[in-house]
């Protein structure tokens, strides 16, 4: 139980935190992953520690359905997918989004684990009162065949979701010890922000000597700000710590975004090379590529030290590989080295 928030368990934790000695090498960092990605179920990744603490909300509440939103492509649709499945739960995904004429990549394992998927283009209102929208079409559906729906914000960033990385931070600090690792930056992709928060509040709350960094993926103003500042005093309250946090102390950096969510660029396909090709280990071109883009262009530019002691987040989301417009951008480039006979 972490400051009384209880969950439900289905994964094989601890997951491992390896040295990529290759990667270090060519960087001239001391580079440590922490392999998320490799949490089981449905093909594993981030979302899967947040749903251990929703689940037991869900549970507790007598659900029979999962409703959640996200973009098509989201990689919490598809977990919060695994999880119905694996409680025999019903389970709809909803997304304001271009249908791009294909079942393919996180869509086509959603439905695979037998989540329903609804899709609407943008209908020129605010795209939250759209997903909500959409989330009362469904929810009403169930209800009127006797489900009980259990909602889940987009990437299941509640405050009842913060433990799932608090444990996280727990973890990867007994881990670090054990490794002989002292002080270390912890860089992880910022998207709906309950990941990093839990591992900012985790780190603090158990004097750490990690220091976590979040590197946003998609551009992160005034109203990310906000929103940072309204769940920290959410939490605080509602997990009851006892120390304080300023907007300065999030160390978030947002330099790093190349413009939009989920675009196709280049330098993001060349982080996922060089890992790929160095350490085989496949990132994703939405959020692991595009932070570890970042984690490129820092040590680059001197913000990471020569030397210093890196974790790097594997979050997960490798199905977003075989997303449609970023398949083609890959194709693209690799297709010199297919020789089709
Ligand atoms: C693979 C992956 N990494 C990182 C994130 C970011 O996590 P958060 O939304 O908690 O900021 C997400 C969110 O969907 C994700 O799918």
């Amino acid at each position: 139980m972490i400051h009384g928030f209880e969950k439900e368990r289905f994964l094989d934790l601890p997951t491992p935190l390896h040295r990529l000695d290759n990667v270090s090498r060519d960087l001239g960092v001391d580079f440590w992953i922490k392999r998320d990605d490799l949490t089981h179920l449905g093909m594993g990744g981030n979302k899967l520690r947040k749903l251990e603490y929703l689940m037991h909300e869900a549970l507790a509440q007598g659900a029979t359905a999962l409703v959640t939103v996200g973009g098509l492509q989201t990689n919490h649709g598809r977990l919060t997918a695994a999880v119905a499945a694996r409680y025999g739960m019903k389970c709809t995904i909803c997304a304001v989004d271009e249908w791009p004429g294909e079942v393919s990549a996180n869509v086509l394992l959603d439905r695979i684990m037998g989540a329903e998927v609804v899709v609407q283009a943008p209908n020129g209102k605010p795209e939250d009162e759209q997903l909500l929208d959409l989330v009362h079409m469904v929810t009403e559906k169930y209800e009127a065949q006797g489900e009980k729906v259990y909602y889940i914000p987009l990437g299941g960033s509640t405050v009842t979701c913060l433990p799932g990385y608090y444990e996280c931070a727990q973890e990867t600090d007994r881990q670090a010890k054990e490794k002989g690792i002292g002080k270390a930056r912890f860089f992880s992709g910022v998207g709906s922000i309950g990941t990093f928060l839990g591992l900012f509040i985790g780190f603090h709350d158990i004097g750490s000597q990690i220091d976590p960094t979040g590197i946003a993926i998609s551009p992160f103003g005034e109203e990310k700000d906000r929103r940072i500042m309204r769940m920290f005093r959410e939490a605080k309250e509602k997990m009851g710590l006892d120390w304080d946090a300023k907007l300065e102390d999030f160390h978030i950096e947002r330099g790093y975004t190349r413009g939009a969510y989920n675009n196709a660029d280049e330098t993001v396909r060349k982080a996922v090379y060089h890992m790929a090709r160095l350490e085989a280990v496949l990132l994703d071109p939405c959020y692991t590529g595009k932070a570890y883009a970042g984690v490129l262009e820092m040590v680059k530019e001197g913000k990471i030290a020569q030397g210093e002691t890196v974790i790097f987040l594997h979050s997960g989301g490798q199905p977003g590989l075989n997303t449609p417009h970023h398949r083609k951008a890959f194709e693209a480039e690799l297709m010199d080295g297919v020789h089709v006979l």
